[in-house]
């Protein structure tokens, strides 16, 4: 492993990633990775979590990368005395980074950082989630035979060998996972001051207000919470309503999962199972919160829990305590718009918040008085769809954003370049001592900014 960390770093110091053709050709040599081994991605992610359909949202992503031109400085304003010269931001990589991809979406959160990060023009150290086995060993068989072995390699590594890869100096990492690891993850890098983006969870509110239309509020949600059976990071984690909404919506959230998933969900081609036996467990102690008003069936040795909506639940209640990363969506009532502000603001950052309303005001409001990493208004999971939009949490939910050009910026060092023009010296001469008056006066007043001047330099006020 060390070997590896050599060997990535001399192919970084010899230049080899910087050139835009190279980027090129490793960015279609992904796209032939994911074209040639598509099928084998969809068994070893259906093997892994019973995930039904595929997305190749990455190649999209690849295809817009390769019109951006990397490493074309972009010239910037200049003050007076910087006239002849160029002043320019030049987008150089970062050097040997890492990414530490999760199980949720395999392929998927892997990808679409490690586009962005060759894009970008830097050397890779990838590691897929060792929870997906199938989806890990495929990532390692397969990827290193299309891309240059020499910059890029996958790591395969559980809980102990990952701490021990994170004491190397990575000169950046892109996490995804959660705030706990995020924690342990921040700490080994601040060892070596790395940069770092971190891409956590938590527990997202949906504030449904009472003037709304409820089926299409059912559906919605519905949608958001048990896609891959509520292993999203951005799925809404519980709603915020009235009591009198609460009734209205149990009944069309009753019938939307059944439109979604049929009369028993476990028959359902498009309902998945819960990644591991441990996450089962987890979630499935969860199920004692509140009262069960929809779902709540499970079955151990299918790792399946039915589409559940708890009713009632209270801020004390195991659900509320934890993100529940499972098919379980609570209730908690409140009073009115304002108690749910106070409710979301008593709490951790969210990385995404979701209020439904037929009033623009009540939506505007709670956009306003809140904070958290994304915001959709009237529906859930949506806004990340736009590549136009950052993608990043705030506070406990993360740190830095990804998504289309934001994920090129985030593993790109912005470096400030100035080219002087080696004569005019005469233009300089004030700022070289010995200062008098009138220097000093030429300084202060001109534009030469006063930084130039030394501290503790008499007459300078
Ligand atoms: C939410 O949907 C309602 C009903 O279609 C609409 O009147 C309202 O303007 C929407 N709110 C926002 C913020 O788009």
């Amino acid at each position: 492993r060390g070997r590896m960390g050599s060997r990535l770093r001399a192919a970084w110091l010899t230049g080899k990633t910087r050139p835009m053709e190279y980027r090129v050709a490793q960015l279609e040599a992904l796209g032939r990775f994911l074209d040639e081994k598509k099928q084998d991605i969809l068994e070893a992610t259906s093997l892994d979590m019973s995930k039904v359909r595929g997305r190749g949202k990455a190649q999209g992503a690849l295809r817009r990368l390769q019109h951006l031109d990397p490493a074309s400085g972009r010239h910037v304003e200049k003050n007076l005395v910087t006239q002849l010269d160029s002043a320019f931001i030049r987008k150089d990589p970062y050097g040997v980074v890492l990414i530490i991809a999760p199980w949720n979406y395999p392929i998927h959160l892997l990808l679409v950082p490690l586009i962005g990060a060759i894009a970008a023009g830097n050397c890779v150290i990838i590691k897929p989630s060792e929870t997906t086995k199938n989806t890990e060993k495929l990532v390692a068989e397969a990827l290193p035979c299309y891309l240059d072995k020499d910059c890029y390699a996958v790591v395969t590594a559980g809980v102990e060998e990952t701490t021990k890869l994170l004491e190397n100096k990575f000169d950046y990492i892109f996490f995804t996972g959660s705030p706990t690891v995020g924690r342990i993850i921040m700490t080994a890098a601040a060892k070596h001051l790395t940069p770092v983006t971190l891409e956590l969870g938590g527990k997202n509110p949906c504030y449904v207000s009472d003037n709304c239309e409820v089926h299409n509020v059912a559906r919605r949600v519905a949608w958001g919470r048990f896609f891959n059976a509520g292993q999203t990071c951005i799925a809404p984690d519980y709603i915020l309503c009235s009591v009198e909404m609460q009734d209205k919506l149990m009944p069309a959230l009753r019938e939307a999962i059944t439109e979604f998933y049929g009369p028993n969900p476990k028959e359902s081609p498009d309902f998945a199972r819960i990644v591991g036996d441990k996450q089962f467990r987890r979630i499935q102690a969860l199920l004692g919160s509140g009262r069960v008003a929809i779902g709540g069936q499970t079955d151990e040795q299918e790792r399946y829990i039915a589409p559940t909506v708890l009713a009632d639940v209270k801020a004390s209640d195991p659900a509320m305590q934890e993100e529940i990363f499972g098919p379980i969506l609570p209730i908690v009532v409140v009073a009115n718009m304002d108690e749910a502000i106070d409710f979301i603001n008593a709490r951790p950052r969210p990385l995404a918040l979701y209020v439904f309303s037929c009033d623009n005001k009540v939506v505007k409001e709670v956009l306003e008085r809140t904070s958290s990493g994304g915001f959709c208004g009237n529906d859930t999971l949506m806004h990340v769809t736009l590549t136009s939009l950052p993608f990043g949490g705030i506070g406990n939910s993360g740190l830095g954003k990804y998504h289309g050009k934001f994920t090129f910026d985030t593993f790109t060092h912005h470096r400030s370049c100035l080219h002087r023009n080696m004569g005019l010296e005469a233009i300089n001469c004030p700022r070289y001592p010995p200062y008098n008056q009138q220097k000093l006066g030429l300084l202060t007043s001109g534009s030469l900014a006063l930084a130039l001047v030394p501290v503790g330099v008499s007459g300078v006020g």
